[in-house]
C-alpha cells in the first residue's frame, strides 16, 4: 500500500471514531469508568421486605438485605459466614446452591468455585427503583412459578 492511502485512511478512522465517541450516550452519565456515576444515584435498600421473586430460573436472586461493609477478598468472604454449607443453618439464610461449586470446566469442587467467589459480581440488593429502561420480558410459561 502506498503511504499517503495509509496516512488517509488512519485520519479518516481518527476522525469517524471521534465523532462516534460524541454520539454514545450512557446511562451513567459522562463520568469516567472508575468515577461514580453521576447519574445514578445510590437508592435506599429494602430491609424487611420479602425477597423479590426471580424474574427466570437462571436469575440471581436479589439481596434481601444489607450488604454494607461486608468484604469479600482473597482471605475473607463475608457473605460465606452466612450463605455457606456450613454456616447456613445458623444463620437461617439460604445456602448456595451447588451450581456454585462447579468450575468452568463443571469440576465440582469442596469450596466455592473462583467465578462464583465474588457474590455481588451476580447478586445486587434490591431496592426501590424505577427501571431505567423499559423491559417487557416475560419468562416461558412452561417454567413460571
Ligand atoms: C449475617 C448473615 C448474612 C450475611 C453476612 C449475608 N447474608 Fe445474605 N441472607 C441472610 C439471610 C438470613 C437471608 C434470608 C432471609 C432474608 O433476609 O430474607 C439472606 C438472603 C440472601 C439472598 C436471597 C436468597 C434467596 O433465596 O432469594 C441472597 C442472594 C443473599 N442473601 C446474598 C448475600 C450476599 C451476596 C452477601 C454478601 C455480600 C450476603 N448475602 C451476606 C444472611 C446473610
Ligand atoms: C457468576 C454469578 C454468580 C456468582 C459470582 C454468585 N452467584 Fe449466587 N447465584 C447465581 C445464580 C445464577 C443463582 C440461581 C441459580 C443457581 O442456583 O445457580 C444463584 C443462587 C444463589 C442463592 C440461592 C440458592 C437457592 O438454593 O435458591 C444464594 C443464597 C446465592 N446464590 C448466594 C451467593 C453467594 C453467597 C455468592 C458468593 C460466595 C454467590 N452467590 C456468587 C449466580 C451467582
Amino acid at each position: 500500500m502506498k503511504k499517503p492511502f495509509v496516512m488517509g485512511l488512519i485520519l479518516a478512522l481518527g476522525v469517524m471514531s471521534q465523532t462516534y465517541a460524541e454520539q454514545i450516550k450512557s446511562l451513567r452519565g459522562a463520568s469516567d469508568l472508575d468515577a461514580p456515576s453521576n447519574k445514578v444515584l445510590i437508592k435506599k435498600t429494602q430491609q424487611g421486605r420479602e425477597p423479590i421473586a426471580r424474574d427466570y430460573v437462571q436469575q440471581p436472586p436479589l439481596i434481601p438485605h444489607k450488604v454494607e461493609g461486608y468484604k469479600i477478598n482473597v482471605k475473607f468472604n463475608k457473605c460465606l459466614t452466612c450463605h455457606s454449607w456450613a454456616n447456613y443453618k445458623e444463620a437461617g439464610a439460604t445456602k448456595i446452591s451447588q451450581t456454585h461449586f462447579a468450575d468452568r470446566e463443571m469440576s465440582v469442587h469442596a469450596n466455592v468455585a473462583a467465578r462464583r467467589y465474588f457474590c455481588t459480581q451476580c447478586h445486587v440488593p434490591q431496592v426501590d427503583a424505577k427501571p431505567l429502561v423499559e423491559n417487557t420480558f416475560q419468562p416461558v410459561k412452561t417454567i413460571r412459578r
